[in-house]
């Protein structure tokens, strides 16, 4: 594979969405032919899908929602990641597999090892070269949400339970990997959280390590 996958992960009010905006921003100055896409989304399918998950008026039971992930996940990867990779571009990614890890296996307690497989079969095995984990406390995530004044989807309706389930889980994904999976605190200002994220991915970046 030519180009380079880096994905982000965190629960929501972690401030995923403006680290990769700057992610985006420094690798392209950088000189890398680099695109930022999200999950579920990033093509006609997966942005559907996207909708349907998110509706808080449809019941989504969990082996269905799992799915419907892995549905999303797969044709992204057939559509874009891996024509874009094998192209030499780098690709920033708002959530990936781990999402349904931590969210499904975790959270929806269908377990991290059922949904791994699931996901190895929808992705044919797409790993990316480095995932950051944006570390939060689950109830500062819920407070940063509930300050944008958005209407909850149906995931963000969840009690405390769910979301302690989930980063719980994510914490366990990153004990497991340390190599890939780098733990970045999202408890500080976005320019911090921004040079955390640049160092835990130098080696990756044009130019090599600074
Ligand atoms: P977001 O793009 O606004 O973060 O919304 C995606 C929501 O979907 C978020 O609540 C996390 C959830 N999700 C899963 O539960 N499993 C997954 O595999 C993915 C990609 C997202």
């Amino acid at each position: 594979m030519a180009g380079t996958l880096i994905t982000i992960e965190g629960l929501d009010g972690a401030g995923k969405t403006t680290l990769a905006a700057g992610l985006l921003e420094a690798a392209r100055s950088r000189g890398a032919d680099a695109v930022l896409l999200r999950e579920p989304g990033g093509v006609g399918l997966s942005e559907r899908l996207r909708e349907v998950v998110k509706d808080p008026s449809l019941t989504v039971g969990p082996r269905a929602e799992a799915l419907v992930y892995a549905a999303a996940r797969a044709q992204l990867v057939d559509e874009v990641l891996r024509p874009q990779l094998a192209a030499g571009r780098w690709i920033i990614l708002d959530r990936f597999v781990d999402s349904s890890l931590a969210y499904q296996g975790g959270g929806r307690g269908l377990g991290v090892a059922e949904i791994a497989e699931l996901n190895r079969f929808g992705t044919g095995g797409l790993e990316p070269q480095r995932t950051l984990l944006l570390r939060i406390d689950p109830a500062l995530g819920r407070s940063r949400q509930d300050t944008r004044g958005e209407v909850a989807d149906r995931l963000e309706r969840e009690g405390d339970d769910f979301f302690a389930a989930i980063a719980c889980t994510y914490d366990a994904i990153a004990a497991a990997e340390p190599g890939r999976l780098r733990v970045v605190d999202a408890d500080q200002s976005p320019e911090a959280v921004l040079a955390d994220a640049l160092a835990a991915i130098a080696d990756l970046l044009p130019g090599g390590a600074e």
